[in-house]
Formats: structure tokens, sequence, C-alpha cells
């Protein structure tokens, strides 16, 4: 389905998660590459995706203003220097989405001065690279109508829930950092193994299959995580012994505190941009 009514999209800010982004909207068919404007200061990144995806690339400026829907893919704290140089092509009939870590839907307003721009701030995750994401977003004042296009751009990247911009610090704790945190778990994991004589390749295949198995379990069963961990709980067994150990040092608590803190950090790091 090519979004031909919608016109073109810009993504400004090539890195990581603008290069997704384009490879996103391309093979869902939504855009055509013709349609598609890629920017960043490095010549490099909008090369590469030119290169590899025949899109076009132009200036911020110009990129905004061929584009009906524009996605800033900056680092945060460049995101005031993208608004003021593409201010002037910012029209009503355009939405800016923005996807930068801790920058709210006031301060994108407050960037873009009086204009009734809508504005969509989302928050994806890592995961997104293997397009199972967990993908957040919110609108801005003048927004309301448009949050289906962001469903539509983002949905092929993972899932996509509409929170409230209240829920961003802890479900940036939960579902940005979660990865993290289950990435150390997997690293310890890989070296308890390690420790216990397995080479590294063993190590590597039991980390990645037990995570891999795991998850799906969760959702090829449709079981609730705390039944299938019942399921391998045998009485007087191995499971259930070592759960003890979790329960005595004390688990759960641990990570509420480990939540808490990335919560409150970004919280902070919100504060200062
Ligand atoms: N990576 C993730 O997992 C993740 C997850 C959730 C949200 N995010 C958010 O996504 C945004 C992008 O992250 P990323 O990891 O993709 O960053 P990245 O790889 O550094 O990509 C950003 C690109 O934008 C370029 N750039 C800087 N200033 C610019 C300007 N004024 N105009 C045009 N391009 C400019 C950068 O060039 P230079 O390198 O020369 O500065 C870089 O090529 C961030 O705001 C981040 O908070 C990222």
């Amino acid at each position: 389905m090519v979004m031909k009514k919608n016109g073109g999209i810009g993504i400004i800010g090539c890195g990581n998660m603008g290069s997704i982004l384009v490879d996103a909207v391309l093979s869902a068919g939504l855009y055509h590459p013709s349609t598609v404007y890629v920017s960043d200061i490095r010549k490099e990144q909008t090369d590469r995706l030119k290169n590899d995806f025949g899109v076009s690339s132009a200036d911020n400026r110009t990129t905004a203003e061929r584009s009906d829907v524009i996605i800033i893919a900056v680092k945060p704290d460049k995101v005031k220097d993208v608004i003021t140089e593409i201010r002037e092509a910012l029209t009503p009939s355009k939405v800016l989405i923005s996807i930068a870590a801790g920058v709210s839907t006031k301060k994108i307003e407050q960037f873009i001065r009086k204009m009734p721009v809508s504005v969509i701030r989302v928050m994806p995750n890592i995961n997104v690279k293997v397009k199972s994401g967990i993908i957040v977003y919110c609108t801005g004042r003048y927004a309301r109508k448009n949050c289906k296009i962001a469903e539509k751009i983002f949905s092929p990247l993972g899932i996509v829930l509409k929170l409230p911009e209240s829920k961003f610090d802890i479900v940036t704790a939960i579902s940005g950092s979660g990865p993290g945190f289950l990435f150390y778990i997997a690293e310890s994991i890989k070296r308890i193994c390690r420790e216990n004589g397995f080479s590294e390749s063993q190590s590597a295949t039991i980390t990645k299959y037990l995570f891999y198995g795991s998850a799906k379990m969760l959702f090829e069963t449709g079981i609730e995580p705390e039944k299938l961990k019942a399921m391998v709980s045998s009485p007087g067994g191995t499971t259930l012994a070592g759960l003890e150990v979790f329960e005595k040092g004390k688990f759960p608590y641990l990570l509420k505190k480990v939540i808490e803190k990335a919560e409150s950090r970004s919280r902070e790091l919100r504060k200062n941009l």
C-alpha cells in the first residue's frame, strides 16, 4: 500500500534509528522510494541510503518542505537546532514526529513557536532492529486526528502503543532500558556457562536459545509467565530450589529498584535538556 495521498515522508537524522525507519517504511510498502527524503549532516549516511534504497536526499529545510510527515531522528540535544532550521517549512497540515528521548511534545511545540503543527512523540526501543520493538507514542496538543499515521509508520517495527505522555519516564525505564537489563542477565548466564567449563561458542548458544525459546514460549503458547514458571517448577525439583534463592535475595524488590532508578534518571535527563 503506497500512501500516495499522504505525500512524502522526510527523515532528518539517518543514524541507527533513521536508517531503520527508512528500511521499515519502504519494506512495508508504505511509501515509494521517490517520496522518501533523507537528511543528515553526515553525507555518508544519506549516500548509503540513496544507494541502498533509491531514496532522495536534501538539506533539512528542503526535506521538511517536500514532506507531509517529518521524522526527527537526531540526538535529543540537536532537536532544537533542527526545528529552528525547518520551522518556516512547517504548516498545520504537516505532521512532525520526534523519536528523540526525553524531548516532550510541549518542548517541541515551543521550538516550533506559534504554528499549530501536529506533533507526535515516539519512543521506540532497540528491538525495532529485528522488527520486534515496543514503540510507544503520545500526541501533542494539535495532533489528535493524526495518531494513525504514527501507528502505520511504526507498526512494521513491532508493537505500537499509545500512552499518556506522563507515562513516558516509566515506560522508558521498562521498555526502553528493559532490553539492556535482559542482556545483562544473558551476559551473566553466559559467564556462568564459561565458569562451568563450556566453550565460548557453547556458552553463547545456550544463552541465546534460553532467551529465544523462553520468549517463544511466552508468545506461542499464550500462557502467562506465572503459569509457565509453575510448569517448570515441580515440587522438590531444581527450578523451585533456584527460585527460592531469587525470593530470599529479594529479586522482585531489586528489579523494582532497578526500574525506579532508570525512571528517575529519565526524569533527570528530561529536565536537563
Ligand atoms: N538508538 C536507539 O536504540 C534509540 C532508541 C530510542 C530512541 N532513540 C532516539 O533516536 C534518536 C536518534 O538516535 P540514533 O541512535 O539513531 O542516533 P545516531 O545514530 O547518532 O543518528 C543521528 C544522526 O543525526 C545526525 N545529525 C546530528 N545533527 C544533525 C542535524 N542538525 N541535522 C541532520 N542530522 C544531524 C548525526 O550526525 P553526527 O553523528 O555527526 O552528530 C547522526 O548521523 C535519538 O534522539 C535517540 O534518543 C534511539
